[in-house]
């Protein structure tokens, strides 16, 4: 049985996210995802294999259990990103900022800039691909997976991540967000190089 994962309490992100937006989102969107996979699973070949497993074989051959299998890792992987008070990147993750991009602060702009050119429903992702960081958006449940891209981070840039907060300004949560909230010890802890 999976389960939606998220580790810490719903007011930790304040201001950025509300304990409203954190309720809804984990308790409504990212448990739902979980449960339905589970129900989805049941009895049929994708039980027991492991969660990023499930997504590659129902890729294209099962959209519902592809669906809420990569909503649920993205969900999970998503909090896991996020951490109030952030401290910058440092070691090799700095590193690769300072040599691709020149300054954290040109890196964080790209991103942002980036992030923003999403259309509908989907994640903004920070990757790391043969040996270099890339910027990677998927629409609606579409993730690295499976691919040569190596997740380090993701925003979530579904309506449900910021509506409440926001309203339909994507481009504040995107900015607050990647300016104050990325965890990014647990982003350079991800890179394999
Ligand atoms: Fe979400």
């Amino acid at each position: 049985m999976f389960s939606a994962q998220m580790e810490y309490s719903d007011q930790v992100l304040e201001p950025f996210l509300s304990s409203e937006t954190i309720n809804f989102h984990y308790g409504k969107h990212h448990v739902g995802y979980a449960n339905t996979l589970n129900s989805l699973i049941k009895e049929t070949e994708f039980h027991k294999l492991p969660l990023e497993q499930i997504i590659i074989q129902s890729r294209s051959k099962h959209p519902k259990i592809f669906n809420n299998a990569s909503q649920l890792f993205n969900h999970n992987f998503y909090w896991k990103c996020l951490k109030k008070a952030c401290n910058a990147p440092s070691g090799k993750l700095l590193s690769l900022i300072n040599k691709q991009f020149g300054s954290f602060d040109k890196f964080l702009e790209d991103y942002i800039t980036f992030a923003g050119t999403m259309f509908g429903s989907g994640w903004s992702w920070l990757v790391e691909e043969n040996g270099k960081l890339k910027f990677l958006n998927t629409s609606n449940a579409e993730n690295p997976i499976g691919s040569d891209a190596h997740a380090l981070c993701v925003i979530d840039l579904w309506e449900h991540a910021y509506y409440i907060d926001y309203r339909n300004n994507r481009a504040d949560y995107i900015s607050k967000i990647v300016t104050n909230c990325i965890n990014w010890n647990f982003c350079e802890s991800l890179l394999t190089i």
